[in-house]
C-alpha cells in the first residue's frame, strides 16, 4: 500500500484517520507542531495497531523542516489536517490564523511540488457555506466566509482550484466536513480540547463527567422543531474512512473533487442531549441562553455526491456517536494528560 504523509496527525480527526489508514494497510508518517494536541494519541494508535508511526514534531511554517521530511520519505499522498480551527480565536487573532493556515498550506504545497508529490486530501469545512440559505446543503451552494477561520478554508480551496487549473498533474480531494463527534470504539482515543470546549459534544461529555456544572444551550428561538440549532453530526470514524476512500478515488480517477462529508441527518441540540442521556445513563442539566453570534439555525449536508464520487457513506448513528464519545470521556476524564 501507499505511504501517506499526514499533517496534523496527532489531532482529533488526524489521529483517527491515522488509525484507519494503518488498519487498512497504509504506511503513515505524521507531522504536527503539537500546538493543539498531544503525541500521546500516537501511543494509543500503537496500542491498538502494534505500529509505531514515525512522528515529526514540526511546524508547517518551517519549510526547511518540511523539506527535510520529504527528503527522508517517498510519499504517494498527503492528507492535510494541520491548522487552527477555533472560530472565536480567529476573530481575535486573524493574522495568526491567516499565517498559520494559509502560509502553512502554501509551504506544504511548495514542498509537495518540489518533490513531485501531487496527491492531496484537504480538510475543508461546511463553514465555507457561510450562513446557508437552504438545507440540505449541496456542494453547488453559494460559498462565503463569516469569520477569519472560514476565510482561511475558503482561500485554501481557491488556491487549490488555481493550482489544479495551472497543473493538472495534481489530484486533490477537498472534503467539507460537517460536525465531527464520537471517538474510536475502543474508548482509548478521542477529542481532547484545550480548556473549556467550544463545541457541543465535548461540552456535554464534560458536564456528564462532572467537570462542568451544566450545558448552556445557545438559543431556543430558532425556527426549528424545538427552537434549538440543528447540525449534521458525523462519527469521526466514518469521517476518517472518508479520507481512505478519497485517497483510493484519486488513484482511480485523478482530478479535483470537492465534496461534503456529512450524514445528511440534522439533529437539534436537545436531540443530542436526549441521545447522550440515553447512551450514557447520565442526566445532562442545561439552561437556555441567548443565541451565540454567528450560529446558523440549521446546517446539514446533502451527502449524495460523496456517495457517487467516493463510494462513501456515513454508517454510524447518533446513538453510536454518543456512546463512543462517552466511553472515551469516562475512561479518560482528563483526556490524554
Ligand atoms: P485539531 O486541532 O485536533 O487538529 C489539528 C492539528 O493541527 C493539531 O494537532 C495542531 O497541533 C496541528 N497544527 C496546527 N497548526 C499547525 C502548524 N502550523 N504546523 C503543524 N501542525 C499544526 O483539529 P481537528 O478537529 O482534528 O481538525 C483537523 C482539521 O479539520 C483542521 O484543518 C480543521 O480546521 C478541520 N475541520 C475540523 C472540524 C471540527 O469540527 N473538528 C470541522 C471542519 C473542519
Ligand atoms: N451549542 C450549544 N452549547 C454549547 C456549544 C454548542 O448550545 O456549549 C450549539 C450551537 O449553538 C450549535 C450546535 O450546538 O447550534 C453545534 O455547535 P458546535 O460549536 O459544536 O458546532 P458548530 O456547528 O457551531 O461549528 C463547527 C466547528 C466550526 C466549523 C463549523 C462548520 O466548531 O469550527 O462546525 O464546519 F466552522
Amino acid at each position: 500500500m501507499s505511504k501517506v504523509f499526514v499533517t496534523g496527525g496527532t489531532g482529533y480527526i488526524g489521529s483517527h484517520t491515522v488509525l484507519e489508514l494503518l488498519r487498512n494497510g497504509h504506511e503513515v508518517v505524521v507531522m504536527d507542531n503539537l500546538s493543539n494536541s498531544s503525541a500521546e494519541s500516537l501511543n494509543r494508535v500503537k496500542a491498538l495497531t502494534g505500529i509505531s508511526v514515525p512522528f515529526y514534531q514540526a511546524d508547517l511554517l518551517d519549510k526547511e523542516a518540511m523539506s527535510a521530511i520529504f527528503a527522508e520519505h517517498t510519499f504517494e499522498s498527503v492528507v492535510h489536517f494541520a491548522g487552527l480551527k477555533a472560530v472565536g480565536e480567529s476573530v481575535e487573532k486573524p493574522l495568526w490564523y491567516y499565517k498559520n493556515n494559509i502560509t502553512g498550506t502554501l509551504n506544504l504545497l511548495e514542498v509537495m511540488q518540489e518533490n513531485r508529490v501531487k496527491n492531496l486530501v484537504f480538510s475543508s469545512s461546511c463553514t465555507v457555506y457561510g450562513e446557508p440559505d437552504k438545507v440540505p446543503i449541496s456542494e453547488d451552494a453559494p460559498l462565503s466566509a463569516v469569520n477569519p477561520y472560514g476565510q482561511t478554508k475558503l482561500t485554501i480551496e481557491y488556491i487549490l482550484r488555481d493550482l489544479f487549473q495551472a497543473d493538472q498533474d495534481w489530484n486533490m480531494a477537498i472534503l467539507r466536513y460537517f460536525n465531527p463527534v464520537g471517538a474510536d470504539q475502543s474508548g482509548t482515543m478521542g477529542e481532547d480540547p484545550n480548556g473549556i470546549p467550544n463545541n457541543l459534544m465535548p461540552y456535554v461529555t464534560q458536564v456528564a463527567v462532572g467537570h462542568l456544572p451544566y450545558l448552556r444551550v445557545f438559543g431556543n428561538d430558532y425556527p426549528t422543531q424545538d427552537g434549538t440549532g440543528i447540525r449534521d453530526y458525523i462519527h469521526v470514524t466514518d469521517l476518517a474512512l472518508g479520507h481512505l476512500k478519497a485517497i483510493e478515488t484519486l488513484r482511480l480517477s485523478p482530478g479535483l473533487i470537492r465534496c461534503n462529508l456529512g450524514t445528511g441527518n440534522g439533529y437539534s441540540v436537545l436531540d443530542v442531549v436526549k441521545a447522550f442521556e440515553t447512551a450514557s445513563g447520565v442526566a445532562i442539566p442545561y439552561q437556555f441562553m441567548p443565541r451565540r453570534a454567528g450560529d446558523a439555525a440549521a446546517a446539514y449536508a446533502d451527502p449524495t455526491l460523496a456517495e457517487t464520487l467516493l463510494g462513501w457513506r456515513a454508517e454510524r448513528d447518533l446513538e453510536q456517536m454518543c456512546k463512543d464519545s462517552w466511553k472515551w470521556q469516562v475512561n479518560n476524564p482528563n483526556g490524554y494528560s
